[in-house]
């Protein structure tokens, strides 16, 4: 782990607009930089970034945050590499705790299957380009194929020579261990022999994330039906397959920025498109589709085509597929390609803008595709019409989100000309299933997936309608800004009337908690607690602390609260007809306003808690008469109070 002092260091160095002007253009206005924004596509920008406050915030799609963030968000690092990114640019020395005995070695094994897989990988490639064997049996096939150089290069692709044990007398002769080879299976063992898995073949690295290379797939050269077309890695401590998409490191970043994933079946689909300028392609490479490569791919964009062959195994792992995805909550189309394609003989086949244009002309979604194939399949059969209806409802149901199922529910029943009625009663019927097989699954997630309508909305009636959240965040919004400000008081000393400063920090923390008040929202409360903390430990408040906040969700907040301004002052423009350029200039009454108005919700509240209890007691015949008279007393007092500080509230604001 990297010491908190060295993230200080690096965060105290770190210029927001140096480590974004490195991938946006941004132009100066006002008090702000302005630029197109990265995350969504714009014309006219809306991407903002202020060197003030470090941090970053489009306007546009909302996305936000300080330098780390915009580095994990952009570059897909993690939290540790946009760390060292950031130390490397701004020459920081950085300080890492030491790991356990135990973590040292489960990391120096991983690392050394990492430099294995890394010095395999290069080994290949040489063989590749570099020996008689490589160039005139695997450049020729490849290039047969009609890969340019570039994409061999570029993909790491390799060729493994048709010896029985070469790559390991090499791998032994430069010191790493049989142990190593065995495990990442670039090796295999026979009567104490070690001998080489891939032999003969063309070797695909498949990477990670950050690009370091996990396992191979290696394709045969010939037609020889007697042998595997592909020869593939095993499950290793380093390669888990169904956590990895083959060309996702190189694809990720066009993923984001179109917005949309093409999934293909192999690797050669994912390589012809790429050459074909369609860069925003990736494989699954041999096992089936899974969730957590659903999730991988969630990260950067929400919507996924399928490009599968038009053929019964293409066209039924399509709709697998389809099936995986809506479950996550994505969207998906399909692409059929022509009778007899795949897509990467369709990519060599057509030109870059047509094979473009294919895909965009002929992305159906699937109740759609489901359509078209009954209709080609049943012609009107009503049994098998029935049927289909099933399977298109059976799909529906899976999909999570309410108002999505509705569309789709309008969607195939306008298309198979049914009644919506039937459908929804259909995909209710199997939703149900669904969940009562779940509780049976798993007792505890019942709370959380089973919630019919009626609970929800008797639940909603005994809590509380009131909310304080704005109040709340407008209070968090004002330290943030304004912590180590004065405002200034007069205050009478012997007779005398004197100005008195008050930073906004210790005004607004004592006075709530005199007031013993508490925050409701979370995450308001925490960074609450954090200014009272840096109060009580005497330290200056530190926006950065909290831009670089651990928890995503307190980032998130404090970034959209700094880049939120003038929320209450607006207010004051169009009551006084003036216009205040600077919220600083009416501090004073923006916190006291806050104040008060926090307090004030907090009291109503209070007044609606009192007011439900006294209704129960009037339902209730046990409830002795002492009580309820308490309650009618407090119900006063509170009312007392709340028109005193609406009074006051009103003075701030209209004075
Ligand atoms: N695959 C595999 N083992 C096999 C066949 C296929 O692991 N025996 C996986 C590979 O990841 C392959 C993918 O399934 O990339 C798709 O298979 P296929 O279309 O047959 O292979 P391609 O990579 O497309 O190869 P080619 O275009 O040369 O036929
Ligand atoms: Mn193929």
């Amino acid at each position: 782990m990297i010491i908190p002092d060295t993230v200080d260091k690096i965060m105290d160095a770190t210029r927001i607009e140096e480590v974004v002007g490195e991938f946006v253009t941004l132009k100066k206005r006002g008090a702000n930089l302005l630029g197109l924004c990265p995350f969504h596509n714009e014309k006219t920008p809306s991407f903002t970034v202020s060197v003030a406050k470090g941090i970053y915030k489009c306007f546009g799609c909302g996305k936000g945050g300080n330098a780390v963030n915009f580095l994990m968000d952009h570059e897909h690092y993690t939290y540790p590499e946009a760390l060292k990114y950031l130390a490397a640019k701004y020459g920081i020395e950085i300080e890492e705790t030491k790991p356990s005995p135990e973590q040292q070695q489960a990391m120096d094994e991983k690392e050394s299957l990492f430099a294995l897989t890394a010095f395999a990988q290069k080994y290949f490639q040489e063989q590749l380009h570099e020996t008689e064997e490589g160039r005139s049996i695997g450049l020729t096939y490849l290039k047969e194929r009609g890969f340019s150089l570039e994409v061999i290069r570029k993909y790491g692709i390799g060729y493994s020579l048709n010896k029985w044990d070469a790559f390991c007398q090499e791998a032994l002769s430069k010191g790493y261990k049989k142990e190593y080879l065995l495990k990442t299976s670039l090796a295999k063992s026979k009567d104490q022999q070690l001998y080489d898995t891939f032999r003969g073949r063309i070797i695909f690295p498949i990477h990670n994330l950050s690009g370091r290379v996990l396992g191979f797939g290696a394709r045969i050269l010939t037609n020889d039906k007697n042998k595997p077309k592909y020869v593939n890695s095993a499950e290793s401590d380093i390669y888990h397959k169904s956590k990895v998409l083959f060309g996702l490191y190189f694809a990720k970043t066009a993923l984001a920025a179109n917005d949309n994933c093409l999934l293909v079946e192999g690797y050669t689909d994912v390589i012809s498109l790429y050459q074909a300028g369609i860069e925003n392609a990736i494989a699954s490479s041999g096992t089936a589709l899974t969730s957590d490569q659903i999730k991988l791919i969630r990260r950067y964009t929400s919507n996924i085509t399928l490009l599968f062959d038009n053929d019964p195994a293409g066209i039924k792992a399509a709709f697998r597929g389809i099936d995986m995805i809506l479950e996550e909550g994505m969207n998906v189309r399909v692409v059929l390609l022509p009778e007899g394609e795949d897509p990467d003989s369709f990519a060599r086949e057509n030109r870059p803008a047509e094979v473009k244009a294919f895909i965009d002309n002929n992305a159906a979604d699937f109740i759609s595709l489901k359509t078209q194939l009954l209709l080609k399949e049943t012609q009107n059969d009503p049994i098998r019409k029935a049927a289909r209806i099933k399977e298109i409802a059976q799909t529906i149901s899976l999909i999570p989100e309410p108002i999505a199922r509705t569309l789709y529910i309008q969607k195939c029943g306008e298309l198979m000309k049914v009644e919506e009625k039937l459908l929804v009663a259909e995909v209710n019927k199997l939703r149900r299933k669904k969940f009562s097989q779940q509780r049976t699954e798993s007792p505890q997630e019942e709370a959380t997936t089973l919630t019919h309508p009626a609970e929800e909305t008797s639940e909603k009636q005994t809590t509380l309608t009131i909310t304080n959240d704005f109040q709340e965040k407008e209070i968090i919004r004002l330290l943030l800004h304004y912590a180590n400000h004065d405002i200034l008081f007069e205050v009478e000393n012997e007779g005398r009337k004197e100005e008195v400063a008050i930073k906004v920090l210790d005004f607004i923390v004592q006075d709530i908690l005199d007031d013993k008040l508490e925050f409701e929202n979370e995450d308001c409360k925490l960074i609450f607690d954090l200014f009272v903390q840096s109060r009580q430990d005497g330290r200056q408040p530190n926006n950065q602390s909290f831009t670089n906040h651990t928890d995503e969700r307190i980032r998130n907040m404090v970034v959209d609260l700094l880049s939120t301004q003038y929320t209450l002052s607006k207010n004051w423009e169009d009551r006084h007809h003036i216009f205040i350029d600077h919220e600083e200039d009416i501090l004073k009454a923006t916190v006291m306003q806050a104040v008060y108005a926090f307090k004030l919700r907090k009291l109503e509240k209070m007044i609606e808690l009192n007011q439900q209890q006294l209704k129960t007691a009037q339902e209730n015949q046990d409830i002795s008469e002492e009580e309820v008279f308490k309650l009618l007393e407090t119900n006063n007092s509170l009312k007392i109070i709340r028109s005193r500080f609406a009074k006051e509230l009103n003075r701030i604001v209209t004075r």
